[in-house]
């Protein structure tokens, strides 16, 4: 069963060949980082056009990389919620014209299941329930899952994880996306010598809050401008670190799960991986954490959850549209 997987929410243009939901025969990921980087953020209007030129030429590499001949798929299956509008509705419209051309089943998905699928990916049996916490440039969500049924347990009121990264190294003029560099600066920075605020560490909630410490890195930055970057950089990641693990344990604890996931874009996080890893390894629970490039945005995860829907009998109409918000069901 090979399926044929396209992801466009944001500014990656990616096109991947998943044979039974696991085995990834290619994952051609296009990025866009050079079009957006002057910007500071991805730009809608142009992350539209970029796909548009992009995907077809990564639909031919994803094939040739594959070593298969499109007329071998069995389905194609798209991102089509949440994201930016334009940029979803030219992956939509690539995958229904090889639906309907190929007469093959059409299977819209939700970015966040994708996601959370990625878990899958790196080894999670798609069977076992389980937390999985998706840090993302659009999300920070906590969400109970069990095959494709999803609860969503907790979420940002205000910034994602990902955004709060992007806007720090935006404000500290360190390009974008700012995630990754903010994660190399960090590496050599001091993050003791600032203790920023850990924003809902204490509630009884399992929302986040990540927009009080971006103004306060700004103000930090502001009062005391000589402030190397590089601790700034590994103090604001220690508090994003600190919250996201703190959470994410005492929400394992109250709903007794031996098994959690850490996915999305900020999962590729070094600092991140390893402070995960290292309470797994003392606590004793199950820790799935895809490779990086499965963290940031993929159509691999896309085409490897369509799998289990399509052997469940779930697949969509032709008429399926585009979404910019998710609809994952409150607690
Ligand atoms: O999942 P993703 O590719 O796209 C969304 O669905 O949003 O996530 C992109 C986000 C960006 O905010 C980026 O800065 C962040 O993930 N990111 C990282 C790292 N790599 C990407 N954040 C922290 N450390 C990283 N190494
Ligand atoms: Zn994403």
């Amino acid at each position: 069963m090979l399926i044929l997987g396209i992801e466009s929410s944001c500014d990656d243009t990616s096109i991947a060949l998943v044979e039974k939901g696991n085995s990834v025969l290619s994952n051609i990921i296009s990025s866009q980082i050079k079009d957006h980087t002057r910007y500071g953020g991805v730009v809608p209007e142009i992350a539209a056009r970029k796909h548009l030129e992009h995907i077809l030429p990564v639909l031919h590499s994803a094939l040739d990389k594959a070593d298969t001949n499109i007329s071998k798929i069995d389905a194609v299956a798209v991102t089509h919620k949440p994201g930016l509008v334009g940029s979803l509705i030219v992956g939509l419209t690539a995958a229904k014209s090889i639906a309907l051309h190929l007469k093959v089943p059409l299977i819209g998905i939700n970015h966040l299941h994708a996601h959370t699928y990625a878990g899958c990916l790196a080894g999670l049996p798609f069977g076992k329930p389980h937390l999985s916490l998706i840090a993302s440039g659009g999300h920070t969500s906590l969400l109970e899952c069990h095959r494709h049924t999803y609860r969503l347990i907790g979420r940002t009121l205000d910034d994602a994880a990902g955004e709060a990264y992007d806007k720090i190294a935006k404000h500290l003029g360190l390009g974008y996306p700012g995630g990754p560099i903010i994660d190399k600066l960090a590496q050599s920075g001091n993050k003791s010598i600032i203790r920023f605020p850990r924003p809902m560490i204490d509630h009884d909630t399992f929302d986040f809050s990540f927009s009080g410490l971006k103004t306060a890195v700004m103000y930090y930055l502001h009062n005391n401008p000589e402030t190397p970057p590089r601790d700034l950089a590994a103090a604001f990641q220690d508090a994003v670190i600190d919250v996201l693990l703190t959470k994410t344990l005492k929400a394992r604890e109250h709903l007794a799960y031996d098994t959690i996931s850490v996915v999305g874009g900020v999962a590729a996080n070094s600092a991140l991986r390893a402070a995960f890893k290292e309470s797994a390894d003392r606590t004793h629970f199950s820790l799935f954490i895809p490779p990086p490039v499965l963290c940031t945005d993929n159509a691999a995860m896309v085409a490897g959850l369509a799998y289990h829907l399509l052997m469940d009998n779930i697949v969509s109409p032709l008429n399926l549209g585009v979404t910019a918000t998710a609809d994952i069901p409150l607690k």
